[in-house]
Parts: structure tokens; sequence; C-alpha cells
């Protein structure tokens, strides 16, 4: 079967995208293949989309001709779209009868602000629907052959934001002491602080850790290293945005699990 047709048979009945309505999308974690089929269908639909920095344009090629594509994130260092700016835009598009697509990276509801847009769009009596997407944690993850979970290893795993200031931090001792892995979204600028934060917390100063850099697309890096030794390594090799960082026994077995890979795929 061709994969057109494939693509047509398994794509669900998605409810009509109607004029006026906008819905919060979730892109994945850059890489096309990551698009679930319900935010393809969306992309082709929707007469405007109003778009993060997605770590891969090219999603944007799904839309049709005549879209009207708004940029609403932050490149190269500029200062993002105020998040009051975005809600009125979406809300003027939605007045004016669009079909709205508000795209965002990873799922919309998983440090997306998307929560708020929702608020925001209700508010204002704007028709919403939340599609989800793969965050890019769990996307990471599993593209640099991190298990998420692993019987024996941990029976939880923690998202964590490292964006926050020193005031308003979170109490990463805490965290530590829970003994479970975790993902730090947004924390590359901050690594050198968590990471002596979570050994201050209880974390033995050798475990293992790594930085995914861009996972899932074609510029994917990842460090392996240790809590104590990872934010020297990092800036080191240039590691940058958009990145996560993972700390945790489950980093230990991505040697083990790539190398079966591998070998299995050669065999
Ligand atoms: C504002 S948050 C958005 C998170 C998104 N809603 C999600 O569910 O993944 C942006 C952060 O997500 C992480 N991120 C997003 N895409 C990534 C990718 N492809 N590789 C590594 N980290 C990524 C980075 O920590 C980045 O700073």
């Amino acid at each position: 079967m061709s994969l057109e047709n494939a693509i047509a048979r398994l794509a669900p009945a998605m409810p009509a995208f109607e004029p006026g309505h906008v819905w919060l999308a979730g892109a994945g974690p850059g890489n096309v293949g990551s698009l679930t089929l319900d935010v393809v269908a969306a992309i082709a639909d929707a007469d405007a989309i109003v778009y993060d920095a997605l770590v891969e344009s090219s999603i944007l090629d799904a839309a049709r001709h005549g879209v009207e594509l708004h940029f609403a994130g932050k490149r190269g260092g500029q200062a993002s779209t105020a998040q009051d700016d975005i809600t009125a835009l979406l809300i003027s598009l939605a007045r004016k009868k669009r079909r709205v697509l508000r795209l965002k990276g990873g799922d919309p509801y998983v440090f997306g602000r998307g929560g708020e847009e929702a608020l925001a769009l209700a508010q204002a009596g704007i028709p919403f629907r939340i599609l989800p997407g793969v965050t890019s944690a769990f996307g990471a993850l599993a593209s640099a052959g991190i298990p998420a979970t692993m019987r024996g290893l941990n029976k939880a795993i923690i998202l964590a934001t490292g964006h926050a200031g020193t005031e308003d931090d979170l109490d990463w001792a805490a965290l530590a002491r829970t003994g479970q892995p975790i993902v730090v979204y947004m924390g590359l600028r901050n690594l050198a602080r968590i990471t002596a934060a979570l050994v201050s917390g209880g974390l033995r100063p050798s475990t293992p850790a790594a930085v995914i850099m861009a996972a899932t697309t074609s510029q994917e890096r990842v460090l392996v290293s240790t809590l104590e030794a990872i934010a020297d390594e990092a800036t080191a090799q240039d590691f940058a945005s958009p990145a996560l960082i993972v700390v945790g026994e489950i980093v230990s077995m991505r040697a083990e699990l790539i190398a079966l890979e591998r070998l299995m795929r050669s065999a």
C-alpha cells in the first residue's frame, strides 16, 4: 500500500475545523515523523498558523497555499513575543472567522503555556480544542536510547523546568531525595546551579547524567557524563538550546541499548 493510501485509511475521523475556532496543537520534539496524524490534518486545513520556534520548520510545508503564517516564538536570542500579544492575535484571527492553528513544540500542555492560552480563549468566548503532541522529554529519551522507565531502576520520572530564577527555584533537594530520574526542560543555562543543588540534596556526584540537544532531528547530539562533570563538559562542547538534561540511573542503560540496537539492525 502506498504511504498516501495508508495515511488516508488511518486518518482518524477528525472533527471539522470550523471557521472561528482555535486548535492548540503539539508538533512533537522536532522531526516531521513525530507529528501525529491529527496535527498533520490540522496543518493542512488551517487558514492561519501561529507557531513557535519549531526545531524543524519544514513541518510548515504541509500547510495549504495562501495560509497566513505568524511566528510567535523566540529565535536567535531575541525576546519572545509577549504572551498577551499572542493571545490577542489568536482571538483576533478567530473573530475574523479564520481556522486558527496554534502550533507549539512538543505537547501544548507541557511547559508550553498552552493552559494559559486555553483560559484566555475561553474567557473571550472562542471555541478551542487541544491536539496532543509528543513532549520533548519522551521523544528525546527514546531517540537517545535512554528508557524513561526500567524495571528495577525507577518507579517514577520527574519532569522539571530549569528556567526559574534563584528566588522562585524548585526545591531540587526534595527532588533528589525521591531517588527517581529527573528530566529538566530549559535548564542548560542554569545547568551548573542545578547539578550543584542536586548534589547538595544528596545525589552522588557520580550519578549518570546526559544532555540531549535538538533531539529527534538531524542535529541531535547526546552528551553522557556524571552529575559533577556534565555542566563543564556541555559548555566545553558547545551544547546549545533546545536541550534537555537527564539525571539518574536510566542514563546508564544507554550504551548497552544502543549497542544492541545497532547489532540487531546489522544482523
Ligand atoms: C518552552 S519548552 C516547550 C516544551 C514543549 N511544550 C514540550 O512538550 O516538549 C522548550 C524546551 O523544551 C525542550 N525541547 C524542546 N524540543 C526539544 C528537542 N528537540 N530537543 C531537546 N530539547 C527540546 C528544551 O528544554 C527547550 O528549552
